[in-house]
């Protein structure tokens, strides 16, 4: 990989040079308090701050929260993330409350070697994710101006091809961050030569969102367990009656298509705990999938599947997980998710957990992270390298 890294910058000396930071600080929010619910991705980053703190530089940091419309919006503020970050760090970080405004002008100006600073959300501004080049590359020019180097930390970003993650390394010297590094040297091992059998769990909401990985890697795997609200569609594929439970009707058939070429590698639920609605207090009651009640909905996999997507873990020296396999934020519909993940610790594999709502799960359900090879903080990012596709922020940095 023709990459420059971290280290490389740190051999040339940043001692009194600003080093604006990309840094993917989009974490999940409680909706009644704003509290950060999981901080994983503040931790994800401070090696590399660290790093840059600790050799004198002064560090500008900048991330996107949320999908805010490209204008301030309070509710999506990073400043209860620059408070956060400021304890972790042992030191306070000087928050700015505009992107590239006088805010953000003067706080930048005001750092003295070592400290670092946190701009206010990038996409509260429209040139950050526009489709426009100009108006990103417009953007791109103020970011570039804080900084008299670049370094990328956002893992979870490098699919977007926006301002702060592709333009913006095109116009200062560039690096790949601790963390950028480490996700792509993991990601790397599962698409070049993983050690066998190789089984890949994947779960979450929707199949849309999941086709173009399933395609990429079924001819790869040796086994794809399927849960989650995604395995409503496949199961409706396959002429079962799915009650209420999440579907995707245009995507039956190419579920079916899926199942008849997988060659007996995919595996679905044989059993899943139905409720009669989308609460945490709900009735619910385990069934096999061929009695689904017409009026009730799937929100977890049952035992008997959880027994068996164990077993097959259980052989396997390669794992990733992409998606929890119920409602796990309710504890009654926590079992198949919680079941699923201590199988693959459990496991003598490799294991690596697609970032998102996995890597949320495994912290919310309170499993050792230690025991797992590696918890990435991308989601669809860690899926796009997966399928293989060009990601747009490590590109940028190639160049
Ligand atoms: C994520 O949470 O997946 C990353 O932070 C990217 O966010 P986005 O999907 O809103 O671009
Ligand atoms: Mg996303």
């Amino acid at each position: 990989m023709s990459i420059r890294t971290l280290d490389d910058l740190l051999a040339e000396g940043v001692s009194g040079r600003r080093v604006l930071v990309r840094a993917d600080l989009n974490v999940p929010l409680d909706k009644q308090t704003g509290d950060i619910t999981d901080d994983g991705r503040i931790r994800a980053v401070l090696p590399t701050l660290g790093a840059l703190v600790e050799a004198g530089a002064k560090v500008v940091v900048c991330s996107h929260l949320g999908r805010p419309k490209g204008t301030p919006d309070p509710q999506f503020s990073l400043s209860p993330v620059a408070g956060r970050l400021g304890e972790l760090l042992g030191a306070p970080v000087h928050f700015a409350t505009d992107t590239v405004g006088d805010s953000a002008r003067s706080t930048v100006a005001g750092l003295a070697d070592g400290q670092v600073a946190l701009l206010e959300n990038l996409r509260f501004n429209a040139g950050e994710t526009s489709k426009d080049d100009a108006e990103r590359g417009a953007f791109a020019d103020q970011l570039a101006a804080f900084g008299d180097a670049y370094v990328d930390d956002a893992f979870g970003a490098v699919h977007r091809k926006h301002a702060s993650v592709y333009d913006v390394p095109a116009r200062l010297p560039h690096v790949a961050g601790r963390l950028v590094l480490r996700e792509v040297e993991v990601l790397s091992k599962l698409t070049g030569d993983p050690e066998r059998p190789y089984v890949v769990v994947l779960g979450g909401s929707k199949v849309s969102d999941k086709l173009a990985v399933i395609e990429a890697l079924l001819p790869t795997v040796d086994r794809l367990l399927i849960g989650g609200g995604m395995c409503f569609t496949f199961l409706k594929a396959q002429g079962l009656e799915v009650g209420t439970s999440l579907l995707e009707k245009e995507m039956v058939e190419t579920c079916g298509n899926l199942l008849e070429r997988s060659g007996g590698k995919i595996m679905l639920p044989v059993d899943v705990v139905v409720a009669d609605a989308f609460a945490p207090d709900a009735a619910h009651d385990t069934v096999r999938v061929d009695g689904i009640p017409s009026h009730r909905l799937g929100l977890d996999i049952g035992p008997e599947t959880v027994a068996g997507f164990a077993a097959a873990l259980s052989q396997a020296k390669t794992v990733f997980w992409n998606g929890p396999m119920g409602v796990f934020e309710m504890p009654a519909f926590a079992a198949g998710t919680r079941g699923v993940a201590e199988a693959i610790t459990k496991a003598d594999a490799f294991s690596v957990v697609g970032g998102g709502d996995s890597a949320a799960a495994v912290r919310a359900l309170g499993l050792d992270e230690s025991s797992f090879g590696h918890i990435s903080t991308g989601g669809g990012a860690s899926l796009e390298y997966l399928e293989g596709k060009t990601l747009p922020g490590i590109a940028a940095l190639e160049n």
